[in-house]
């Protein structure tokens, strides 16, 4: 059974764990710092009471930025990255929210078509922003208030 929940302070090791085993973008230390974050929340993606997928948002004024987006390897392409998005987009609408950001590297193509699957448009490009060179293409969902 499939189910999200607000990640705690208890489950920050847990986030940092999947983190080190996919993309490695944070240390337990910015974890932690990103869990105390003013308007931030983390959503886990539970299989079971298996942690499959977190995504990490921001929430400032009427704007919300996606910080955080994965799901563990063995479990993409199966829908389980679509699910937790359309919770987040519920969220955002639930909240006022206007605008839902994110920046995801142009060499990330797998990324770049699951947003544009979700309707983000590109909105601006910070050339050379990554550590490999990359450009990080900013993107935007424009979203309907409830
Ligand atoms: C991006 C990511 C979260 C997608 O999760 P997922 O669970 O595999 O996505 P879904 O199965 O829900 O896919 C939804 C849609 O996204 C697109 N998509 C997802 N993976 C894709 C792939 N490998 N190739 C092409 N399109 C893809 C498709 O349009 C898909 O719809 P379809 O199945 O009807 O074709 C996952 O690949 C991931 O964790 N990647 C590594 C982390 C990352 O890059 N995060 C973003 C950083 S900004």
């Amino acid at each position: 059974m499939i189910s999200i929940k607000l990640i705690n302070k208890k489950d920050i090791d847990i986030c940092y764990e999947l983190d080190s085993s996919t993309i490695s973008l944070w240390s337990k230390r910015q974890w932690n710092d990103e869990y105390k974050k003013e308007g931030t929340k983390i959503f886990g993606l539970l299989l079971a009471n298996l942690l499959i997928g977190i995504c990490v948002f921001q929430v400032v004024l009427d704007e919300a930025q996606i910080n955080y987006f994965v799901v563990k390897q063995e479990y993409r392409k199966r829908g389980f990255g679509s699910v937790l998005m359309i919770y987040l987009i519920n969220q955002c609408e639930k909240l006022n929210i206007k605008r839902l950001l994110l920046e995801v590297s142009n060499s990330n193509e797998t990324a770049k078509k699951f947003y544009s699957h979700f309707e983000f448009s590109t909105v601006g490009i910070r050339r050379s922003y990554y550590k490999d060179g990359s450009d990080a293409v900013l993107k935007e969902k424009k979203l309907t208030t409830k």
